[in-house]
């Protein structure tokens, strides 16, 4: 099965989680792009939508979805988005769209976020694919500098504006063994709008396209500690 059979399979699966006359957070990305065509065809009635990206307001508009304000909502029950690489833990690298300032506020407001990934996101450590780090353009090469102190090589993404207006430093060569403490460390960069590291805020959910089948699995939860001697 092609890598783009396993995103549709994974998309398609993931109309299930969408809560029928709620408003949804939709991501941006290509198994993005197949959910939307799968929840035109489900007939579930999505009363409108939050989106992430001008790509995926384009297909919500096209299926008759109304895309509102996050301004307008105060909650959002499920939020549904893809990932480039996602471990163990359920830590994500995200913005290989270029999507992840809006991706991570969405992230932020939604209840339950469900990751949709072929099985070829799955990682044991984050930093195969390169960071995406959207920066503030005066800002680039400071920012570029100081990932270099990180031990990382950024690559300007070349002709790439976000839709916030920013560019894109594309941050190779990172193994990331702390997810949560790097994407702190990286925000507190003057300059730096946010991260593509999704772990202070990860998902709840995974459904992971494979050659076997969709594997659905729940977040694991930190080992408790119930004190005693
Ligand atoms: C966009 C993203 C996407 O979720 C990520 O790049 C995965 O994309 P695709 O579904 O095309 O593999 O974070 O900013």
């Amino acid at each position: 099965m092609a890598q783009d059979d396993l995103k549709r399979a994974v998309a398609a699966a993931a109309v299930r989680y969408v809560p029928a006359g709620e408003v949804l957070g939709v991501g941006t990305g290509s198994t993005v792009d197949h959910f939307i065509d799968a929840l035109a065809a489900s007939g579930v009635r999505v009363p409108a939508a939050v989106s992430t990206s001008n790509r995926s307001t384009r297909r919500l508009a096209a299926i008759g979805i109304p895309v509102i304000d996050l301004n307008e909502v105060e909650a959002i029950p499920v939020y549904i988005d893809g990932a480039d690489e996602i471990d163990a833990s359920f830590s994500m690298i995200k913005g290989g769209g270029g999507a992840l300032t809006r991706e991570k506020i969405v992230a932020a407001v939604a209840r339950t976020f469900v990751c949709i990934a072929d099985e070829s996101k799955r990682v044991e450590v984050l930093g195969r694919f390169p960071l995406p780090v959207e920066v503030i353009p005066m800002a680039r090469a400071f920012v570029a500098r100081e990932l270099a102190k990180l031990g990382g090589v950024p690559k300007l993404r070349e002709g790439f504006v976000t839709d916030n207006g920013n560019v894109i430093l594309d941050v190779h060569g990172l193994r990331i063994t702390d997810p949560v403490a790097l994407e702190g460390h990286i925000n507190q960069i003057p300059g730096v709008v946010t991260n593509g590291i999704f772990a202070a805020r990860r998902a709840d959910v995974l459904l992971l396209g494979t050659r076997e089948g969709i594997c659905e699995l729940r977040r694991p939860q930190p080992a408790q500690d119930f004190g005693g001697t």
